[in-house]
C-alpha cells in the first residue's frame, strides 16, 4: 500500500536518543536501515538488553528493508553474553515442507525446471524467523516480545519513505510481483514501479507482527495467520501443510571457532556453511605472511584459499540434523596444511582438478545483516534472509508476509556424477522438514584488545567478503575500512574470480591471468556488510555501515 508524498522523507529522519543505554552501558549498532537502528536503541532506551534490541532490529528490518528478510524467511543470530562468556547460535533457518521431494523441482526427463525453486509459492520453505524472534526475546531478553516488536509494528501502520536501494531491488523482481495480485497490492502503485520516497504502509503485516506479538510463536505457527498461509500457498501450488507450521523449531547450535594469527573467530556452524568455509580458508592462510607478499600474489593466495574451502562446502556441507559433516577435520589445521600443500604461488589450480560435483552457485544478492555489542562485550550478529529480492514474490493476501524462495539454496539435481564419476551434492539434497544450506557467516573476531562483530548479505559471495574482512580486521584496520575493502570472490565453481569494478588494478588483473586465473568483474557493487568494534582497553565503541547500502551505524552514548 503505497502513498505518493515526497514530503514524507523526513520520515527517514532518525531521532537518537543521547541516553541509549543497555544496562546501563554504551551500544553500537549497525544494520542495513536507519529505521532498523534506531528501533534497536529505541529499545535500549526501554531498558532492554542488547538481545532485546536484536529482537527490535530484526522485526524493524522485515518491515523497512522487505526486500532482503522478513517473517517469511529466516537466519541466524549468533549471541555473545559476557557474564558467564555463554555463547550459541540461532538457527532459525527455513525447513523444507515435510511434502517436499528430491524431484520436487525436475522435470520428467530428471532436468532442473528453470525457476521453479525461485519464484513462486513452491519456491518457499517454512519460515523459521517469527521462531527466532519469540525464542530469541524469550530466553535472552529482558522485555516482554510485544515491547520489542512495536516499532516494527509502528513502522508497519505508519509506514516510511521507500529508497534508491529498495527501488533497485524492485525492479529486479518487479515482472515477478506482477502476477501476484496480493503482493502487487503492497508494492507497486497501481501495478507500476512507485516513486521514490513514496510512502509504503503494510498494515496487514501490522497485524500479522501484533498476532506474533500478542501470542508468541502461536500467533505465527497456528491460529488465522498459519490456516490463511496454508491455504494461500496451496491455492498457489506450494506444499505447505498445518503440520509443518505447528512442528517448525529452531534449533541452538555451538558456533564454530577457529583461530587465526591471534584472532579468535566465531561463526556460524551448520546448516550454514559460513563458518566452516571462512575458517577453512583461514587456515590455509595462516601458513603465509600476507602482509609481506606481493598484492598479486596475496590475491592469488586468498583466491585459491576460497577455490579449496568452497570445494569442500559442495562436497560435505548440508543440514546437520540429516547428514554427518566432519566439522572437526574441516576446522582442523593439519587438514587445511595438507591442502595449502597443493597451493602453488605461481600457478592457479583449476577447480576441475578437484574432485566433487560441479555446482553452481547463484549469486543471490539478498538477504541483511545487523551487528550489536555493548561496552561490556555482549553482543550479536545476526545474518537474516528471504534469499532473492522479496523473496519467492508471493504474498498470501491478508498476511503481508513476504514468503521466501530458499529452496533454491538446496541442490535440486544431487546425485549427478562429474567427469571423475564422483557423486556430489547429496549432503544438500531436499529432503522433508531439512534445512537447506546457507552461506550467511555472522561472525565475531576477538583478540587480547578487540572485539568485532560483523557480517554481510550476498548469497554465496557472503563468505568471502568476511573472509576479505577478517584479513583487512588482522591488518590492524578499523570497521571503516573493513566495510569498505573493495571485494573479489572465488568459490570454486564457476572456476573464475569475480571482482568489484576497481577492486583489482590492471597489473593485478595481468598478474593474476598470468598465473592460470579467469577474470570477471561484476555487474554491480555488491554487499552491505555492517560491523561494530569493542576496544577492550578502554570500552570504546566504533561502528561502520557498507557505503555500498544505506544502513546506518551509531555508537549510543
Ligand atoms: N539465501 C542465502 C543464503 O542462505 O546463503
Amino acid at each position: 500500500m503505497l502513498k505518493k508524498r515526497y514530503t514524507a522523507i523526513i520520515l527517514i529522519v532518525v531521532f537518537f536518543s543521547t541516553q541509549a543505554y543497555a544496562d546501563g552501558h554504551k551500544v553500537a549498532i549497525a544494520s542495513a536501515h536507519p529505521l532498523a537502528t534506531a528501533a534497536g536503541f529505541e529499545i535500549l532506551d526501554k531498558g532492554g538488553n542488547v538481545f532485546d534490541a536484536a529482537v527490535a532490529v530484526s522485526a524493524a528490518l522485515a518491515v523497512v528493508e522487505p526486500t532482503g528478510s522478513g517473517l517469511g524467511g529466516g537466519g541466524y543470530w549468533l549471541l555473545h553474553r559476557e557474564k558467564d562468556g555463554f555463547e550459541t547460535l540461532i538457527d532459525g533457518r527455513e525447513k523444507a515442507p515435510l511434502a517436499a521431494h528430491k524431484a520436487m523441482y525436475l522435470d520428467k526427463d530428471g532436468q532442473v525446471i528453470p525457476k521453479l525453486s525461485l519464484d513462486g509459492a513452491l519456491a518457499a520453505a517454512i519460515p523459521g524467523m517469527p521462531a527466532g524472534l519469540v525464542h530469541l526475546s524469550e530466553k535472552y531478553g529482558k522485555l516482554p516480545l510485544a515491547t520489542s516488536l512495536a516499532p516494527a509494528i509502528r513502522y508497519a501502520q505508519t509506514g516510511y519513505a521507500i529508497g534508491d536501494r529498495y527501488l533497485k531491488m524492485l525492479k529486479v523482481r518487479v515482472e515477478l510481483i506482477k502476477q501476484y495480485p496480493a503482493t502487487a497490492a503492497i508494492f507497486l502503485d497501481n501495478g507500476k514501479l512507485p516513486q521514490p520516497y513514496s510512502i509504503l504502509r503494510q498494515p496487514d503485516l501490522a497485524h500479522t507482527l501484533t498476532q506474533l506479538a500478542n501470542s508468541g510463536r502461536d500467533g505465527f505457527y497456528s491460529g488465522c495467520i498459519a490456516d490463511k498461509l496454508v491455504k494461500g500457498v496451496n491455492k498457489a501450488g506450494g506444499i505447505w501443510t498445518k503440520e509443518d507450521l505447528e512442528t517448525y523449531q529452531i534449533a541452538e547450535r555451538k558456533p564454530v571457532t577457529g583461530q587465526y594469527k591471534g584472532i579468535k573467530i566465531t561463526s556460524a556452524s551448520p546448516s550454514s556453511s559460513g563458518g566452516i568455509v571462512l575458517i577453512e580458508a583461514l587456515n590455509i592462510l595462516s601458513g603465509y605472511d600476507l602482509q609481506k607478499t606481493d598484492e598479486i600474489t596475496r590475491k592469488h593466495l586468498i583466491t585459491e584459499a576460497m577455490r579449496r574451502a568452497y570445494h569442500d562446502r559442495t562436497l560435505y556441507l548440508g543440514d546437520a540434523d540429516f547428514i554427518d559433516i566432519p566439522v572437526k577435520r574441516l576446522l582442523n589445521e593439519d587438514y587445511a596444511a595438507g591442502l595449502r600443500s597443493s597451493l602453488r604461488p605461481d600457478k592457479a589450480l583449476p577447480s576441475e582438478m578437484l574432485s566433487g560435483e560441479l555446482e553452481q552457485q547463484r549469486e543471490g544478492t539478498n538477504t541483511t545483516h545487523f551487528s550489536i555489542i555493548d561496552e561490556e562485550g555482549n553482543r550479536v550478529a545476526a545474518t537474516l534472509s528471504i534469499n532473492f529480492p522479496f523473496g519467492s514474490g508471493f504474498v498470501v493476501a491478508g498476511t503481508g508476509v513476504v514468503l521466501n524462495d530458499e529452496m533454491d539454496d538446496f541442490s535440486s539435481l544431487p546425485g549427478a556424477m562429474n567427469g571423475y564419476g564422483l557423486v556430489g551434492g547429496v549432503a544438500n539434497a531436499i529432503a522433508p522438514g531439512k534445512r537447506m544450506l546457507s552461506s550467511m557467516t555472522p561472525t565475531f573476531l576477538e583478540t587480547d584488545t578487540q572485539v568485532a562483530v560483523l557480517g554481510t548479505p550476498g548469497g554465496s559471495r557472503i563468505i568471502s567478503m568476511v573472509l576479505l574482512a577478517a584479513l583487512d580486521f588482522a591488518k590492524g584496520n578499523g570497521p571503516e575500512s573493513w566495510v569498505q575493502v573493495p571485494r573479489f570472490h572465488h568459490q570454486f565453481m564457476p572456476d573464475v574470480i569475480e571482482y568489484e569494478k576497481g577492486a583489482l588494478s590492471d597489473a593485478e588483473i595481468t598478474g593474476l591471468a598470468a598465473k592460470g586465473h579467469q577474470l570477471k568483474v561484476a555487474r554491480y557493487a555488491y554487499g552491505d556488510m555492517q560491523a561494530v568494534l569493542l576496544n577492550k582497553a578502554n570500552k570504546s565503541l566504533s561502528a561502520a555501515s557498507d557505503k555500498r547500502g544505506e544502513g546506518r551505524a551509531v555508537v549510543g552514548h
